[in-house]
């Protein structure tokens, strides 16, 4: 049994069936990658139902510490159980990512190991009245922060149709964003979910409501990354992320779509660059090491066991990286 099933295996068995609610994709691939040590420090940006992060915790043990960070105060609530249950010394920040990683930057906080896994957890879309999800009328929320201002019934009927446009066709790569938007403007107030699923429907040609997946798939998506401002947090967090691990830390993210994938593909590759002399100069002048080494040269995506139990995982793909030096770029 590969190192990876295994992992997996030990996951389906310490969680107690009452916890099973959110499964954790692609676990026993990250926790290989991230490698946690007896008494090492690691940060869980995205705790979401605490999958990853039991693993990880049986792995540290007691003399390891565990900082587990999540926006949403449902993960918060799940954590405190997390923390009676687990042997290594807890921590939970609940906060957006990126402004936490800021925070234990300036208490001089350093990990040797941390991952996010990036997007919506299962508790999230499973709870009908928080908006996620297509499959249940509900009001048109989508915040993973309830303290956040922004919803999404605000964007759906304040914002510009030229933004709405710009948001299904930028985060949903959605085909039929201008007809979409249209709709939904002439149908304004939207109310629900069921509103926003009726305005996608008739905003899109008839043979287009047939095709592969929900009609609406696309755009709820792209709305909760609006909502969320989801590209915004990745883009500031990856840097802290690195900055905050020790040299010889690990770091891994799961991603969800092309538009996350691509912005991690890009941060690792950038520093794993090595010298940058033109190739036709005899021996380098410009002395640059790379500040990393990927741990993926390609996204390690669900193996058919993990597509067949868990639908979920289908679009994930995980990336790592070893940090070597600290980065010199800003
Ligand atoms: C896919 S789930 C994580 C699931 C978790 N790995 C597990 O095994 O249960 C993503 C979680 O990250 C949180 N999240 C997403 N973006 C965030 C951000 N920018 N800052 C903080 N939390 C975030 C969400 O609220 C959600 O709970």
């Amino acid at each position: 049994m590969s190192a990876a099933a295994r992992a997996r295996k030990a996951w389906e068995q310490t969680m107690s069936p009452s916890s099973r609610i959110h499964v954790p994709v692609l676990a026993g691939e990250l926790v290989e990658l991230v490698a946690p040590q007896a008494g090492e420090t690691v940060i869980d940006c995205t705790f979401g139902g605490g999958g990853h992060a039991r693993l990880v915790a049986d792995r540290i043990g007691p003399r390891g510490t565990l900082i587990a960070i999540d926006r949403d105060p449902v993960a918060g609530r799940r954590f405190e159980q997390f923390a009676d249950e687990v042997s290594c010394r807890t921590r939970f920040i609940p906060m957006e990512f990126s402004t936490a990683l800021k925070t234990l930057q300036d208490e001089g906080v350093r990990a040797d190991g941390l991952y996010m896994d990036l997007g919506m957890s299962s508790l999230q879309v499973d709870a009908p009245e928080r908006g996620f999800s297509y499959s249940h009328d509900a009001p048109l929320d989508m915040r993973m922060d309830p303290r956040q201002e922004l919803t999404a019934a605000e964007i759906l009927n304040e914002w510009p149709e030229s933004r709405i446009v710009q948001i299904l066709r930028g985060l949903g790569e959605e085909r039929f964003a201008g007809g979409i938007a249209r709709e939904v403007v002439r149908r304004r107030p939207l109310e629900t979910t069921s509103d926003f699923v009726d305005a996608i429907k008739a905003g899109m040609p008839t043979a287009a409501r047939f095709g592969s997946g929900h009609p609406a798939r696309r755009s709820f998506q792209a709305l909760r990354i609006a909502v969320n401002g989801e590209l915004d947090s990745i883009d500031a967090a990856l840097p802290l992320a690195w900055d905050t691990l020790e040299i010889h830390g690990r770091m891994a993210v799961i991603s969800f779509h092309s538009l996350e994938d691509r912005r991690v593909k890009r941060f690792f590759a950038s520093l794993a660059v090595g010298c940058t002399c033109p190739p036709d100069l005899p021996v380098c002048v410009c002395g640059h090491e790379p500040e990393a080494e990927l741990l993926t040269r390609r996204s390690i995506v669900a193996d058919e066991r993990e597509l067949e139990a868990n639908p979920r995982s289908r679009s994930a793909r995980l990336r790592g990286a070893l940090k070597l030096a600290e980065r010199t770029a800003s």
